[in-house]
């Protein structure tokens, strides 16, 4: 397949389809847009236009029957996931589904399980593995430089972001969650990549939903709709205790009453800490006795790292995937373990040595 074109179709034109993929697998030269699918035929018949694609479908199954494609990007709502990247699976096609994986562990298995049978591959959308500060972070810890880990913070927090109030995101059986399956998805993953993915122990934490009756707190340009379903957490608190003995704690919130928004990555080791907050990457340590302040310039005119280039090259030449989808499964365990703690007011506890694969997931 090495001078092939790979044959892409994207299924789910909204928003987050023409800003990340279409956008970006446009750019690359060994891939030709050839289909694009969405229920609302107008939102596929609009990009189609803009990006000159010829094939424009209603029904996401016609069109991997139609097409012979060899990739497709899944960028349909939350709970779509599982089923459209199963299908495509069995249709010979490789997958870049958008994040979270699916709307639980046990979905998300599916999916694995389905990539497993073709042998084709799926890689989950999580752009923020592939900043240049992550391809730097990621190096400089596995080269040693924190020495052990022992305590993480991770969070993304806004002041006014819930992305639509009334829309799917805020519907559980659409989206799976709030803010934790929407933010936390992003921010408690990079932390966790960053330091090798670990064993949990346990994991403890409470949602909350304090601003579903205010029309005030959509995210900048998010519009909502004022009569839709809001039954899904906009806060999300926790805390992780990995079988090394390190502990993570997490903040995600769509809105909350604080000065002003924050994402944020902070990594603690005997030998040095790292943190990247709001993007700004600094290191701290010692030198001649000295505590010290690192800030690493990285060049933003060269990207390290590029998540469309990265996939096709995975598909092309058998590149190690980034972020496989086994990564979305491990993820969402763990999210299914934090609802479950916050469901009972207590830790809820991993089986020891199976932490990538279901386990109280299907009771809960
Ligand atoms: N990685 C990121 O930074 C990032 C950012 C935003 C959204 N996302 C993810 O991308 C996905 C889409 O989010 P969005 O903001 O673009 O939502 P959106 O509502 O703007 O778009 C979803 C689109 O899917 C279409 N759709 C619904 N059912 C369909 C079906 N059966 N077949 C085909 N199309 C269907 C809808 O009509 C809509 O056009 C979500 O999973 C979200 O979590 C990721």
């Amino acid at each position: 397949m090495i001078n092939k074109k790979i044959r892409y179709g994207l299924i789910g034109a909204g928003s987050n389809a023409e800003r990340k993929h279409l956008n970006n697998y446009m750019t690359l030269p060994n891939v030709e847009l050839v289909a694009i699918c969405d229920v609302n035929i107008e939102n596929a018949k609009r990009l189609a236009e803009k990006y000159n694609i010829q094939n424009v479908y209603g029904n996401y199954e016609e069109m991997l029957t139609n097409e012979k494609l060899d990739l497709v990007s899944v960028c349909t709502p939350n709970y779509l996931h599982a089923e459209i990247s199963t299908y495509a699976l069995s249709k010979g096609v490789n997958v870049h589904c958008e994040k979270p994986l699916a709307i639980n562990a046990i979905e998300a298995q599916k999916i694995v399980d389905a990539k497993n049978q073709t042998g084709k591959k799926v890689m989950v959308g999580l752009n923020n593995r592939f900043t240049n500060e992550a391809v730097f972070l990621k190096k400089y810890i596995e080269e040693g430089y924190l020495g052990e880990i022992y305590q993480v913070k991770a969070g993304w927090i806004r002041r006014s972001g819930i992305p639509g109030r009334g829309t799917w995101f805020t519907n559980k059986d659409c989206a799976g969650g709030g803010v934790m399956i929407d933010l936390g998805v992003h921010y408690l993953d990079l932390a966790l990549y960053l330091i090798g993915m670990p064993e949990p122990s346990y994991v403890t934490g409470s949602v909350h939903q304090n601003f579903s009756h205010t029309t005030t707190r959509n995210r900048n340009g998010y519009k909502g709709n004022p009569n839709g379903i809001f039954n899904v957490e906009d806060a999300a608190i926790g805390f992780i205790g990995l079988q090394t003995g390190a502990t993570v704690n997490f903040e995600f919130s769509w809105a909350s009453n604080i000065e002003q928004d924050k994402t944020y990555v902070e990594i603690l080791g005997t030998k040095g800490g790292v943190s990247l907050i709001n993007g700004e990457l600094k290191i701290f340590s010692e030198l001649l006795d000295t505590c010290v302040d690192i800030s690493p310039k990285l060049n933003p005119n060269i990207k390290l790292m590029n998540e469309f280039e990265h996939f096709t090259n995975c598909i092309l030449s058998g590149e190690e995937l980034i972020a496989p989808a086994e990564h979305g499964v491990y993820m969402m365990n763990i999210i299914d373990h934090f609802y479950e703690a916050s469901r009972r007011k207590e830790p809820v506890f991993f089986e020891k040595g199976k932490n990538k694969v279901l386990l109280l997931s299907s009771s809960f």
